[in-house]
């Protein structure tokens, strides 16, 4: 399967989403010192939902995650680190106190499974890669929100392509061991290993 292809067709559809939205210009943070986590998140609903359930594609449910990688993921967009379509743009307007008051927020929130298609038959090949490769740090099939880890099951489709498509050209920092593991894993099982793995988060839909 051409990777690259599909990488390219899912990249292109997101920037036609971003584009339309028209949510940027309205969605520019104002200082908001003291405001509570509610009023600091209805920035947030246009694009990630009210309760941080996203309606995708590209954008991630955010509800559910730890603090620690909400709070170091907000930190990455504001100074560049991870690279991003839009939330670059906004985490600048935030400081640490209120990253951290919006992870407690959304962190309160529970992590709702997208409701989206994958491929059936691939699901069980990609769980045995994720127990291989991938389940040391992101627990429980990926549903695990500990520590400084993403939610990779259930979270869409789209937005995971990204990452793994700015992981492996080296855009996006990934832990040494968590680089390692994914270079195993493509060097061995090639880059229908990728949609696999895509096939059984997807798969997770309770
Ligand atoms: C205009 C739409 C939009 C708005 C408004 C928006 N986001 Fe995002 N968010 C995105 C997109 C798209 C991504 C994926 C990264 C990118 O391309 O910018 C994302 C990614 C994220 C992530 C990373 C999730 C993960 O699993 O790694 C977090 C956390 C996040 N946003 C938090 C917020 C918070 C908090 C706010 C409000 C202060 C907010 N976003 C406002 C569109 C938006
Ligand atoms: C050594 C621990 C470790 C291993 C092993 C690991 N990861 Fe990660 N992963 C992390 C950490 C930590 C992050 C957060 C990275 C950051 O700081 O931006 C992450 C982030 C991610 C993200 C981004 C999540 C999001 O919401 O943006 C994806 C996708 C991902 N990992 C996939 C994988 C896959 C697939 C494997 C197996 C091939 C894997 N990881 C193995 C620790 C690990």
């Amino acid at each position: 399967m051409a990777y690259k292809t599909f990488t390219t067709a899912i990249l292109v559809t997101g920037l036609a989403i971003g584009a339309s939205s028209g949510a940027l210009a309205d969605s520019k943070p104002k200082l908001m010192m003291g405001a509570n986590p509610k009023m600091l998140a209805d920035t947030c609903a246009g694009c990630h939902g009210t309760d941080g359930a996203s309606q995708g594609p590209a954008t991630p449910t955010i509800a559910g995650l730890s603090t620690d990688y909400f709070v170091e993921t907000m930190e990455g967009y504001a100074n560049g680190e991870i690279p991003s379509t839009i939330m670059g743009r906004i985490a600048k307007g935030y400081n640490a106190e209120e990253f951290k008051s919006l992870a407690k927020y959304y962190g309160d929130e529970p992590f709702t499974q997208a409701k989206q298609s994958f491929d059936a038959k691939l699901v069980k090949t990609g769980a045995k890669l994720h127990d291989k490769y991938c389940e040391k740090c992101h627990a429980e099939g990926g549903t695990s929100a500990e520590d400084d880890a993403g939610v990779l099951a259930g979270q869409w489709t789209p937005y995971l392509v990204w990452q793994f498509a700015d992981f492996n050209a080296g855009d996006r920092d990934s832990p040494k061991k968590m680089k390692k593991r994914m270079k195993k894993m493509l060097d061995k099982k090639g880059s229908a290993s990728i949609q696999a793995l895509l096939s059984y988060y997807a798969s997770q839909q309770k």
